[in-house]
């Protein structure tokens, strides 16, 4: 065990049994990884691939039938697990009849929050998901962007180290997929850990210090963001202080014709071709 991990996944499997024939799908094959904290991961594959399975299991919502789950040292599942873990669900619901600021105090009080530290948490955590406008109001008057920025707040209210983020920007505007990728550095920066789906490979690009793909309940390839994406065959060279007459000759030996400055990086390929290439 290692304690120092936010999240800490052995050897993995999980099944779904089929009650008409009774016999069990596996959702989940000898997944592993380990989280620090300070890093946004991205998990990625197709539809059915394992994701939100991966998240139950990380929840305790469901008990793998292989493998342990560890988060901050303690097994997924107990009451200390879930007390560090904060959850935007794929597909979040709240009684509409309740405003923002409601639903926060609602998921804080069931957390076990005192009042005292759950009003100190609420105004932090309306400013960081830009509620305060409309915290006020019933959820029925609520857009998808808003419904979205409530459950990210139900998710900190406790602030718990892990967060799972179920696809956080599908049907988003571009101004709220920003709004969910500031907060998430935010968090970042402030020690937490995330783990999140989504299928807008673009935006993870942005987002993501590190990724796995998943296929049909394996997961296929891991790493970092550099490192998967590095194409060692190829480089990009950019100079400066050459006429487009000299740089059309220059191929060969830059400096002898005198550039001023020659900078040659490693050049990258696309999230969206890695992916393609490992799903297809
Ligand atoms: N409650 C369930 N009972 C039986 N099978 C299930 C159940 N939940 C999920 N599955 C199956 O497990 C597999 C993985 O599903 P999961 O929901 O984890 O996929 P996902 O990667 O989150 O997909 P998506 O991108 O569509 O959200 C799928 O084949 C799915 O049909
Ligand atoms: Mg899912």
């Amino acid at each position: 065990m290692n304690s120092s991990l936010s999240l800490q996944i052995r050897n993995v499997q999980a099944r779904y049994s089929l009650a008409w024939n009774r016999k069990a799908m596996v959702a989940l094959d000898d997944f592993s990884l380990d989280l620090k904290a300070g890093e946004i991961f991205a998990l990625l594959g197709p539809n059915g691939s394992g994701k939100t399975t991966l998240f139950k299991l990380i929840l305790g919502f469901l008990k793998p039938k292989q493998g342990s789950i560890l988060i901050q040292g303690e097994k997924a599942g107990t009451r200390k697990a879930r007390a560090q873990v904060g959850y935007l669900p794929e597909n979040p619901y709240f009684p509409k009849y309740l405003t923002g600021r409601e639903i926060l105090e609602t998921y804080g009080g069931l957390s076990g929050l005192s009042r005292g530290v759950l009003k100190d948490r609420l105004e932090p955590i309306l400013e960081l998901t830009q509620m305060s406008s409309f915290a006020e109001k019933p959820l029925h008057t609520y857009s998808k962007g808003m419904i979205q920025r409530v459950s990210l707040g139900q998710a900190l209210i406790h602030d718990p180290q892990l967060l799972l983020f179920d696809e956080p920007t599908t049907g988003l505007d571009p101004q709220g997929v920003d709004l969910m990728k500031e907060a998430m550095k935010k968090l970042r920066s402030l020690g937490k850990t995330i783990l999140f789906t989504s299928h807008l490979l673009e935006q993870v690009e942005t987002v993501a210090d590190r990724i796995a793909i998943l296929y049909q309940g394996k997961k296929l390839v891991e790493g970092s963001m550099n490192e998967l994406l590095k194409e060692n065959d190829a480089a990009t060279i950019q100079v400066k202080g050459l006429s487009e007459e000299q740089l059309s000759g220059v191929k060969g030996a830059l400096y002898d014709f005198g550039a001023s400055a020659v900078e040659v990086t490693p050049r990258s390929g696309s999230l969206e071709n890695l992916f393609r290439r490992y799903t297809k």
